[in-house]
């Protein structure tokens, strides 16, 4: 692993512990951010029957679960084996995206964090955890939002489902985030990408 990478796990680590510590959890709000979060002020019409969730009217949480639950119906899976990852919870990971999203993360650079992409409201992301029998131990997904929904991070939606596939926490999750703030990954829309060596071919 590259030193740079190594430090900036070194930085996430309270993430990645996080990440662990809230495995049982299934009260489906985050203890990261549930005392900061506010209603959003624009756009209450659509707040009635919120199911305790932050997103408001900005994304449609349940029709995003059920999308990401599809991922091997659905998605295409970009890299060739499962491999170990930064992610806790997952001895071996796969990275799943929309046909339509694919050209553009395939051209993603983990090394240099190029090229400049910005995904578009609506675009789904999906880690698939494995356990270390390469069986089924949950999913991280990301969600593009509507804008104005978490500005200060591209407006993504970060999820955790377990290996049940219930919603461990779900919303603007701040461990998520403080890893995929690291180590420049902002001009790729705060994504890593898979290095090309390790990809299937389109
Ligand atoms: C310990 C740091 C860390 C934490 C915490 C973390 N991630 Fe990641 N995530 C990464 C890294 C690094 C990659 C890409 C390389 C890899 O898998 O190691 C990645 C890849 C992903 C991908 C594939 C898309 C991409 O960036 O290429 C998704 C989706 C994802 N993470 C979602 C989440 C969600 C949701 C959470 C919180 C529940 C989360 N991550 C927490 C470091 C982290």
């Amino acid at each position: 692993m590259p030193i740079q990478r190594t430090i900036g796990a070194i930085g996430c680590v309270a993430g990645a512990l996080l990440l662990l510590a809230c495995a049982g959890d299934d009260g489906g709000s985050s203890a990261t951010d549930s005392s900061a979060t506010t209603e959003p002020s624009e756009g209450s019409e659509g707040s009635e029957g919120s199911a305790g969730s932050d997103g408001g009217s900005l994304i449609d949480e349940d029709f995003v679960v059920a999308e990401a639950l599809g991922y091997a119906d659905n998605f295409v899976k970009i890299n060739a084996v499962a491999e170990g990852s930064q992610h806790g919870l997952a001895d071996t990971v796969n990275y799943w995206v929309q046909p339509e999203h694919e050209v553009e993360y395939r051209s993603i650079d983990p090394a240099t964090h190029t090229p400049e992409l910005s995904f578009p409201v609506g675009t789904i992301m999906v880690k698939e955890h494995l356990d270390a029998m390469g069986e089924f131990a949950g999913l991280t997904v990301m969600a593009k939002a509507e804008p104005g929904y978490n500005p200060d991070q591209n407006d993504w939606w970060f999820a955790n489902i377990g290996a049940d596939m219930g919603v461990n926490e779900s919303g603007k999750i701040g461990y998520c985030f403080s890893c995929h703030d690291g180590n420049g990954t902002a001009p790729t829309d705060y994504l890593y990408g898979v290095p090309a060596d390790k990809q299937t071919a389109p």
